[in-house]
């Protein structure tokens, strides 16, 4: 590792430009470098998909941990997943950079702590810590999902410490008054010493060329394309799904991954799901959705009937069926599966008779359902998550990737009068809607009981009203929810 002359330093302390060069060994792109030289408070970044979106924001929030000693950074994304994205690229490109060496003290899950006493923190939103805290540098990643509640209990406590300031990088996503929008359109229109805004589709980046994209448009869908490769905010035309009924039931309640529903044994599973299991082929992916009614402690009023939620979904990409069958099994070994929907039209139908054997040996389940899914049962399918989503009745995880994808959702009318559903034939990317669809369709919505109000629960509220334990688990020892899913070809004795 060379060491850095204190002129390279005080250089690199006083210019982002500079810091970048030495910090990773590369200049910033001219399009970056337009974000790092502004000053203006509020700078907004509209961008697509591999444009440096992740290197700016790294090279920025160490830029201010560096310059300003006991200076702090908070990062802020939408979910858990993303929050740990970039904070790995801010602990990497510090660690390996001889313009740091040594000034890391401290690396953890959620931080990164300097010598000089600055610190960067990350985040997922649904954290309600954010409100309260005093930064300098606040960073909402993938602002676009993250909840407008937030970001206003947040933010005034933010702005109200001296020369602090706000970098949101996004997607477009959002309804016309979220504030990521407005924000960036503020900038957009009018950029004063408050607000800029950039306009980044992917082509921006020297490293993306126009044979790539012209490859990537061909195979995928134009809201998906346009949204996600030329960021441009797509209309309502022909949409499945509409961002308000999208967003109206999206929560930020955490996630329970199957190894922290508990010590339950082989045979106490009190948390019985619904399952959903999409199988991916070539570029899509596996994809598993549990949904199950909602232990609300009493928060919403139970003549609306009970609410439902999913507790976990996951999915991989190019995981072989026998790994992903096995990943199964373990979301079988803490949650009780009930019934479990699977496709088994394309590829599915070996793999779903693979599945309901392993599941059987692992005695985790009470029936697998092959399903076929065809244009008459996505109709019945979305319809009732649609009914399901207006009424508040369903809760969705704010996961970036599943709400993309219930937006991509495109119909068509068909001459007979039916509606052909689906993500546009050249999109790939409905693996996590299918799975969620095909869980919904095991569900047969109850009326709710009264139960007694459990004070002080930690809760978030969706748009429609509904509140939702931010820690959110299932009814426990219930199954009176689950039903056959209907057209499904018959399985086993237990039904
Ligand atoms: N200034 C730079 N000089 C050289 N390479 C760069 C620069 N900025 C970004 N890159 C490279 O370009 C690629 C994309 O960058 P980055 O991951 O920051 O983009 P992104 O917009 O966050 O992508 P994604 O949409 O996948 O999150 C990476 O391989 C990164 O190393
Ligand atoms: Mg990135």
């Amino acid at each position: 590792m060379t060491r850095v002359d204190r002129e390279t330093l005080r250089a690199a302390r006083r210019d982002p430009e500079v810091f970048a060069r030495v910090l990773i060994g590369a200049e910033l792109w001219p399009h970056q470098r337009e974000v790092a030289r502004s000053t203006a408070r509020y700078r907004a970044i509209c961008a697509g998909r591999q444009v440096g979106k992740s290197r700016l924001l790294a090279v920025l929030c160490l830029h201010q941990a560096f310059s300003t000693p006991g200076s702090r950074v908070l990062v802020v994304s939408a979910g858990e997943v993303a929050a740990q994205r970039l904070l790995d690229e801010v602990a990497t490109l510090a660690t390996s950079s001889p313009l740091l060496a040594g000034s890391v003290l401290d690396e953890t899950k959620s931080q990164v702590t300097l010598s000089n006493g600055s610190t960067i923190m990350s985040v997922p939103a649904s954290q309600r810590q954010i409100r309260g805290w005093a930064v300098d540098l606040l960073v909402p990643d993938e602002a676009g999902f993250i909840d407008p509640d937030i970001w206003r209990a947040a933010e005034p406590v933010i702005i109200a410490r001296p020369g602090s300031r706000v970098i949101l990088c996004s997607s477009p996503w959002g309804t016309a008054d979220h504030f990521f929008r407005v924000l960036w359109a503020r900038g957009m229109d009018a950029p004063d010493e408050m607000y800029a805004s950039w306009h980044w589709p992917s082509s921006t980046s020297p490293l993306v060329d126009q044979r790539l994209l012209d490859e990537i448009r061909a195979r995928e869908g134009d809201d998906y394309f346009e949204r996600e490769y030329l960021a441009k905010w797509t209309d309502e035309a022909g949409a499945y799904f509409t961002v308000e009924e999208i967003e109206g039931a999206t929560a930020d309640y955490h996630l329970l991954p199957p190894d922290e529903v508990g010590q339950v044994t082989r045979h106490a599973r009190p948390y019985i799901v619904a399952a959903g299991v999409d199988w991916g082929v070539s570029r899509d992916a596996n994809a598993l959705c549990l949904v199950a009614p909602l232990d609300d402690k009493g928060l919403n009023d139970p003549k609306d009937g009970l609410r439902y939620f999913v507790p976990w979904l996951e999915y991989a990409y190019r995981c072989p069926y026998g790994e992903w069958i096995e990943r199964i099994c373990t979301a079988g070994r803490a949650y009780g599966l009930h019934v479990v929907a699977s496709e088994i039209n394309g590829v599915g139908a070996y793999p779903t008779e693979q599945l309901r054997e392993r599941l059987a040996v692992v005695g985790a389940v009470y029936g697998v359902a092959g399903v076929w899914t065809d244009n008459r049962r996505k109709q019945a399918g979305f319809g009732k998550l649609k009914v399901m989503l207006q009424r508040g009745q369903l809760v969705l995880p704010r996961i970036p990737e599943l709400l993309k994808q219930l937006r991509s959702l495109e119909f068509e009318q068909m001459p007979g009068g039916s509606l052909r559903i689906e993500v546009p034939a050249r999109a790939g990317h409905d693996d996590l809607v299918l799975a969620l669809m095909q869980a919904i369709s095991c569900v047969r919505p109850m009326p709710g009981e009264a139960w007694r109000r459990v004070a002080d629960v930690d809760h978030t509220v969706t748009w429609l009203g509904v509140r939702v334990p931010i820690d959110a688990w299932p009814l426990a020892w219930h199954t009176a929810s689950y039903t056959w899913p209907a057209g499904s070809q018959a399985d086993n004795t237990a039904w």
